[in-house]
């Protein structure tokens, strides 16, 4: 069967190579491959700048944002064959440590978990791939089209979970809500603070193509200026770029007792000047928090399903800006200007 392969640390070493089919061992779900999103970590791991494969082997099949179909699964298992499912990215390490030991992979301590299409285990852009029951969610059969945004609502269903839970430390109302970035993460991230019921702004440098119409069709306020300049002072504020500057601007952006939650995955090496003085000085006497989270546990792939089932399909449908054949791989990896989510057709669309 085919999958879309790399050589981790060499860079443009993306192919479609043909590989045998999934292993038993791999799972007794059988699933066919949808469709399968890109973001910026497949991007890293084409340039040769992240991913590890799987021991033993030399490549990793890349994939970790999926949509799949069930073709056979086990008679007593809450599956069934045409359930529409997503694969769970991390698994827990082997030892395992506390964290992954009470299901909270996402928080595992010693760094020894694996990820599908990223670190030691094969991704889900292949035309199937098999999974353990648990390590799977079932999706409403309506977002069949757009069930593909699972993941990256995920990462953003942890990120308000642990807002909200570092809210319990004291009086918490929030009433405004800044979003730095208008890519997935950020247009997920904003639609998750509208459905909490939220005044929400969306910090982009774009004014043209489609984010600004989809921020508005939220009932989102949509900005090109910064968050300091907007003179918006938020009670939450996320950040979804990973840009320096703009995590700076989201840092000392915040209110009175504000919670800033940083979910860009950044490059390294880049000095931005700041006044630490001023930052600590502030985040102190407000009583602000600033925090980092990255991907998500079962909890937050249930609670992902939930609101994408709430959501308007048509509005989800638009965050998908382009949809690529298998064949046409390549195409997907060049970036065009309104692209928003790419995602690459496994099967001839329905
Ligand atoms: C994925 C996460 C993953 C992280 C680090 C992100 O792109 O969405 O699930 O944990 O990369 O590998």
């Amino acid at each position: 069967m085919r999958a879309l392969t790399v050589t981790p640390g060499v860079a443009d070493s993306l192919e479609l190579r043909d590989i045998a089919a999934p292993p038993p061992e791999e799972g007794d779900v059988l699933v066919d491959t949808l469709s399968v999103g890109l973001c910026g970590t497949d991007s890293e791991i084409v340039a040769g700048d992240f991913g590890v494969a799987p021991p033993g082997q030399d490549h990793l099949v890349l994939g970790h944002e999926n949509l799949g179909r069930v073709a056979e699964a086990p008679a007593g298992s809450d599956l069934a064959p045409g359930d529409i499912v997503v694969g769970i990215v991390r698994r827990p390490d082997p030892v395992p440590c506390g964290a992954c030991a009470a299901g909270e992979w996402d928080m595992c301590l010693n760094g020894r978990y694996a990820e599908h299409g990223i670190k030691e285990l094969d991704g889900f852009a292949r035309q199937q791939w098999r999974g353990q029951a648990d390590a799977l969610v079932k999706l409403d059969p309506a977002l069949q089209r757009v069930g593909v945004l699972l993941e990256p609502t995920t990462v953003v269903c942890k990120a308000w979970e642990q807002i909200e839970r570092i809210g319990q430390r004291a009086y918490f109302a929030p009433e405004t809500v800044a979003v730095t970035g208008a890519g997935p993460v950020g247009l997920l991230a904003a639609l998750l603070g509208i459905q909490r019921g939220l005044e929400v702004h969306v910090y982009d440098l774009i004014t043209e193509g489609p984010k600004p119409g989809l921020v508005r069709d939220l009932g989102a306020v949509y900005h090109t200026d910064s968050l300091q300049d907007s003179q918006v002072r938020p009670d939450v504020i996320i950040e979804c770029t990973g840009v320096a500057p703009v995590i700076l601007e989201a840092i000392t952006g915040g209110g009175q007792n504000s919670i800033t939650c940083l979910t860009g995955i950044s490059g390294v090496g880049g000095k931005t000047p700041t006044d630490i003085g001023d930052l600590n000085r502030t985040t102190v006497l407000q009583n602000e928090v600033i925090f980092g989270t990255v991907n998500a546990n079962k909890r937050h792939y249930t609670s992902a399903a939930a609101a994408l089932a709430a959501a308007d399909e048509s509005w989800l449908e638009r965050m998908i800006t382009r949809r690529v054949r298998i064949d046409d791989f390549r195409d997907a990896f060049e970036q065009h200007d309104d692209d928003v989510k790419v995602v690459l057709d496994f099967q001839d669309p329905t």
